[in-house]
């Protein structure tokens, strides 16, 4: 039963008023590409619906007329995943209308929110009520709760919070056939049944439509000290990770490892950058100790301990924080290592994820395989050592090597997430499938997991209208 273009157009703008629906080319076109660019779509329109009923009801329309429909939140995405096809013929729906803090429950530490709400709105409204959400991600003044959810995003306090799923209490969501699941409880005990709502946290929009969410929050951060810390290797890290945790009663929330090469990528692309040390080193850490106390005497903590580890040999360097300002500085560092790879030209990004007391042994193989099988590449391994969790990227050495390695992207990453696969890991740590890793996933999945999945698209989505092509390849 498929629509004209035309008529499809107009039954939405009469189900969205003309607010809710963008035709023009010049409006859809941000919402055609992905953040990295490696995609180009196209779109019969881009729906904005400002009610959960409005998305209800587009996606009842669409699912009549089978109309592949592709949810959109901030678009700071790795994978494609909210980028359409190029047929033309897909519908964006855009969640950012749905952007209210529907409550916020500090004695129940629980707040929900609609998708559209960007993750640092989340943070704020949080933090207004003296609570503290922890989602935190380089891309949080953009990116949207609903993409945070669907994509199970991680970032840079996973290490003692947990990902996205796990500050997930509840979620209502709209399915494939415009139903509305209603599930926004804020229970931190229910055992009934199935857990539904898993099913939706990294489905990326493949299995319906989160369009709020009850999450759970913390007690306030009230310090924070940090240090960017010099090391030799990857081993000296994961070992200072553990002695970090036991000397500081386990309040180790953020274990951020920087190479070298990573920090060079910062200073010669990003303004005002500078080095927090006074020489060189191979490698870096930066470890946050945070705690709900005013006066937890974390600096000192941190600096005893960092003074021992010096002592001993288990680092080179560190640099402590001396005041917000700096901690900003450090973790501006962290935070434009993309930015700085992306200023820098081509490159090749991998997601991974190795069991932490694996990521040493893992990076010997690693570095030695990309130096002797990649000359047009340097290696730029950087992020959440304290999860185990590596963006395994690698840069073209000079502007004019950067077609030379693209064109080996499919080998390099064969390579290295075969080895990732010896050692137990994962070739999607954070960032999800999307559009990019679809064939990995049918790879590394095993036929009965790959086969459940697929059992679950059946049942929820029979007419194959959500995200088509995502996750899952399109039968
Ligand atoms: C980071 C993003 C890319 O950690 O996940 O920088
Ligand atoms: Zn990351």
């Amino acid at each position: 039963m498929s629509l004209e273009p035309g008529e499809l157009r107009s039954r939405l703008r009469a189900l969205l008023g003309a607010d809710g629906l963008l035709t023009e080319p010049a409006d859809l076109a941000p919402y055609l590409t992905d953040h990295r660019r490696l995609y180009q779509g196209a779109a019969l329109a881009v729906a904005r619906p400002g009610s959960v009923e409005e998305v209800a009801r587009v996606l009842a329309l669409c699912n009549t007329h089978r109309v592949g429909v592709v949810p959109h939140g901030g678009n700071t995405g790795y994978c494609g995943g909210a980028t359409p096809d190029e047929s033309g013929r897909q519908l964006v729906l855009a969640l950012s209308r749905l952007n209210r803090i529907r409550s916020v429950d500090a004695d129940n530490d629980s707040l929900i929110a609609e998708a559209g709400c960007t993750l640092a709105r989340v943070q704020a409204a949080a933090a207004a009520a003296e609570r503290f959400f922890p989602l935190s991600l380089g891309s949080e003044g953009t990116c949207q709760l609903g993409g945070n959810l669907s994509t199970n995003a991680g970032g840079t306090n996973v290490l003692r919070y947990g990902m996205a799923r796990n500050l997930t209490l509840g979620l209502e969501v709209v399915l494939a056939d415009g139903r509305i699941l209603e599930g926004l409880s804020v229970l931190r005990k229910d055992n009934t049944g199935y857990d539904v709502k898993s099913l939706f946290l990294g489905a990326e929009g493949t299995l319906g439509v989160i369009t709020a969410a009850s999450v759970k929050l913390f007690p306030m951060i009230r310090s924070r000290a940090s240090a960017f810390i010099a090391v030799a290797g990857v081993r000296a890290a994961s070992a200072l990770l553990t002695r970090m945790r036991s000397a500081s009663s386990d309040r180790v929330s953020s274990f951020e490892l920087i190479p070298r090469s990573a920090l060079e990528l910062v200073l010669r692309h990003i303004p005002g950058s500078t080095d927090p040390l006074d020489r060189a080193y191979p490698w870096y850490v930066l470890c946050e100790l945070t705690g709900s106390g005013e006066a937890d005497g974390l600096d000192a903590l941190l600096e005893q301990s960092l003074a021992a580890a010096l002592t001993d040999g288990a680092i080179l360097d560190a640099a402590l924080a001396r005041s917000g300002p700096q901690q900003d500085a450090f973790w501006g560092i962290r935070d434009s290592i993309p930015e700085a790879q992306r200023r820098e030209g081509a490159g090749i990004k991998h997601d991974i994820a190795l069991p932490v007391g694996k990521l040493a042994d893992f990076m010997d193989l690693a570095v030695a395989w990309v130096a002797t099988h990649v000359p047009e590449g340097r290696l730029v391994a950087y992020g959440h050592a304290g999860d185990g969790n590596l963006h395994f990227n690698i840069s073209a050495v000079t502007p004019a090597a950067g077609a030379a390695l693209l064109a080996r992207t499919e080998a390099v990453r064969r390579a290295i997430h075969d080895l990732v696969r010896q050692f137990g890991g994962s070739f999607s740590a954070e960032h999800g499938i999307g559009r990019l890793k679809v064939g990995e996933l049918e790879r590394y999945t095993s036929p009965v997991e790959l086969s459940l999945m697929q059992a679950m698209k059946r049942v929820l989505d029979p007419n194959h209208i959500m995200n088509p092509g995502k996750v899952l390849r399109q039968p």
